[in-house]
């Protein structure tokens, strides 16, 4: 309540000095409990592992923001799983998140994009959730200061392989999106900017509050504008890509024949950051299109199904908007053939996806 002679507002501001503070923040740490409550079944668990993700962002962000002051920019001098050269943030975000999700004691296993194999936690036996995760999505921006940023997927493991206490198989793990239980990304930006969503549930962004070292609910319920003249792709690729994406990305640019008045036609805008997470965020905020295409090149795509197509497909459809694979097929209900398997990628406004089915048609 307003003291001193001040009026509290309908959101609980009030006028106090130049500032105007809120008493009714909601904190993700608030959010995850209301949420926890709604559902009776709920044992904490899946709070409780939230809690050790949250704590695993705030540290990554905290280093990468004090990399170039304490010499973490550069390569480690080794290369992962993928082939990719390892940044040393890579390595410390890795390190960094699988400390936390061991010490969660709610993750029975982690897939990382850095680590060729599943990382088990037998010293938890019995718990019941699996995390895949990409640390640094980006990290060639990382020296640059463009931002970056960290994608997870939560899956939970059937209660017959958490009774038995073994080890879950890669084909247990192997799961579409669909049968995800919560996924989002935290974006390492002018500020840390954290999307979560559960299965069937609402988009919701949170911002950080380094201060404070709160995640502060400032996005609740996100939905993705239903179209926008944008798109975001490596046009860099087009050589390899098929006909069907060429001349998809073509009309995007100019008329066709087929364009009822060239005159009245307006180019789309492009923008490629070269981090998913950025570009998919902008595209959740703004609209438009994010593309990875399957390509002669890499006939299965570059982005990882488990930790970068999959998480992005649920909060894209979650907040209304659609994501297919480079075969038209929808993103959430592609099946991973291995924990690094890749694919190719479309995702965005709803209008703008329906256009990329037209044309691959
Ligand atoms: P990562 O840094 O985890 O390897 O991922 C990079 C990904 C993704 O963030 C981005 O959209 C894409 O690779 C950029 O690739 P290009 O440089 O080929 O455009
Ligand atoms: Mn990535
Ligand atoms: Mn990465």
């Amino acid at each position: 309540m307003a003291t001193n002679g001040t009026k509290a507002n309908g959101n609980g501001e009030t006028g106090v000095g130049a500032e105007a503070i809120n008493y009714d923040i909601i904190t993700l740490t608030r959010h995850l409990t209301e949420e926890q409550v709604k559902h009776r079944e709920a044992t904490g668990d899946f709070t409780l592992l939230c809690h050790a993700l949250q704590f695993s962002f705030k540290s990554i962000a905290y280093y990468i923001r004090r990399a170039t002051l304490i010499n973490l920019t550069g390569l480690a001098g080794s290369s992962n799983t993928t082939g990719d050269d390892q940044k040393k943030l890579d390595v410390i975000s890795n390190d960094l998140f699988i400390s936390a999700m061991r010490g969660s004691g709610r993750c029975r296993a982690l897939i990382s994009e850095e680590e060729e194999q599943v990382i088990y936690f037998d010293e938890h036996p019995k718990a019941r959730y699996v995390v895949a995760c990409d640390p640094i999505d980006g990290s060639s921006n990382l020296d640059a200061g463009v931002s970056v940023g960290t994608i997870f997927s939560i899956m939970r493991l059937p209660d017959s392989v958490v009774e038995s206490g073994a080890r879950p198989s890669v084909e247990d793990l192997c799961m579409p999106g669909t049968e995800l239980v919560a996924a989002g990304f935290t974006m390492y930006g002018a500020s840390a900017q954290l999307v979560i969503t559960m299965r069937g549930g609402t988009v919701n962004g949170f911002t950080l509050d380094n201060a404070l070292g709160e995640f502060i609910l400032t996005h609740p319920n996100m939905s993705i504008p239903k179209s926008r003249a944008i798109y975001s792709v490596n046009e860099g690729n087009s050589l390899y890509w098929q006909p069907k994406t060429v001349s998809y990305f073509n009309s995007l640019k100019s008329p066709s024949d087929s364009h009822p008045d060239p005159s009245k036609f307006k180019p789309y805008s492009s923008r490629y950051i070269g981090s998913m997470v950025a570009d998919a965020y902008r595209t959740l905020l703004y609209g438009g299109i994010f593309a990875y295409p399957a390509d002669k090149k890499s006939p299965k795509g570059k982005l990882r199904i488990l930790y970068e197509c999959a998480p992005m497909a649920m909060v894209m459809e979650n907040a209304g908007g659609k994501a297919v694979d480079s075969n038209m097929k929808r993103m959430m209900e592609v099946k991973p053939e291995g924990i690094h398997d890749r694919s190719g990628i479309f995702m965005g406004s709803e209008k703008e996806i329906e256009k990329v089915l037209e044309a691959h048609k």
